[in-house]
């Protein structure tokens, strides 16, 4: 028994090496919607919140292994700017696992993860956001992975808060017209001076982009699968990884 306990160790152990070690080409930047929380909890005859908790578990352990494996950058959809027509009992539990999160933060500070938030916080509770902003400075020298936790996020939104700062530019004389570019939208954005996501992995068996990351995305593979995201695991990560490594990736070349 004991035996066949350590097999089955090292075969795992020999298959999380695999996607590290087999020369695979790893995305840079993985973008996740991490679906299907509430339909978990259903399924279980539990409340909505009992998904997220253990969504928000199952996002802990894939930041720290993407970021073992050396993803350069991972951003995960915690809450969208739609997701505020939800109950409020809802908002609260995920507001409240975001605030657990964010106290834990320095039991993550030896993974050498540098967390950055993205979305607009203003309208978040104060605590929060003091706690978002300890988060961002206490990390702000780990070498790892940059995560970006999008909270209060919208593609949307992200892209009228760029025009609006390159409005600004233009109204003081800065810029004119003329002059805006794609890159100029690109470096106004909440991921300014990040590589953009190549790969976007959507669980729960829904195939839309939920205004996520909408600019960035503009050359992002997909990976959609129907796992619910409490259920998703390592091993999901590597799959997704591995089908985005057999990509052929033209970005409107013709080879
Ligand atoms: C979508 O599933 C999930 C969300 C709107 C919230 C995601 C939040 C977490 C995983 C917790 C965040 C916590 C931290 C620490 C970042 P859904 O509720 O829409 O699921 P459904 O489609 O099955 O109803």
């Amino acid at each position: 028994m004991c035996v066949v306990g350590d097999i089955m160790a090292l075969f795992k152990r020999k298959k999380k090496q695999s996607i590290v070690n087999e020369n695979i080409v790893l995305p840079n930047h993985i973008g996740i919607i991490m679906d299907g929380n509430g339909r978990w909890a259903k399924k279980r005859g539990l409340p909505r919140v009992a998904g997220h908790t253990v969504g928000a578990s199952t996002f802990k352990k894939i930041a720290s292994y993407a970021n073992k494996i050396g993803i350069k950058y991972m951003t995960t959809y915690a809450f969208s700017t739609e997701n505020w027509k939800r109950s409020p009992q809802e908002v609260e539990g995920i507001m409240n696992l975001l605030r657990d999160y964010l106290k834990d933060a320095k039991n993550y500070k030896e993974e050498n993860i540098k967390t950055l938030f993205i979305g607009d916080r203003s309208v978040l509770a104060p605590d929060i956001q003091e706690l978002m902003q300890e988060v961002e400075e206490t990390s702000k020298d780990a070498t790892g992975m940059v995560l970006n936790i999008a909270v209060n996020y919208g593609g949307r939104a992200d892209v009228v808060r760029a025009v609006q700062m390159i409005a600004d530019k233009v109204k003081c004389g800065e810029v004119s017209p003329e002059e805006i570019t794609e890159d100029m939208i690109s470096d106004s954005l909440y991921t300014t001076g990040q590589d953009e996501p190549d790969l976007i992995i959507r669980p729960s068996g829904e195939y839309r982009l939920s205004n996520f990351l909408i600019w960035q995305c503009a050359y992002a593979e997909f990976w959609f699968s129907d796992i619910l995201w409490p259920d998703f695991t390592t091993d999901d990560l590597d799959a997704a990884i591995a089908d985005y490594a057999k990509r052929n990736r033209r970005f409107g070349d013709a080879k």
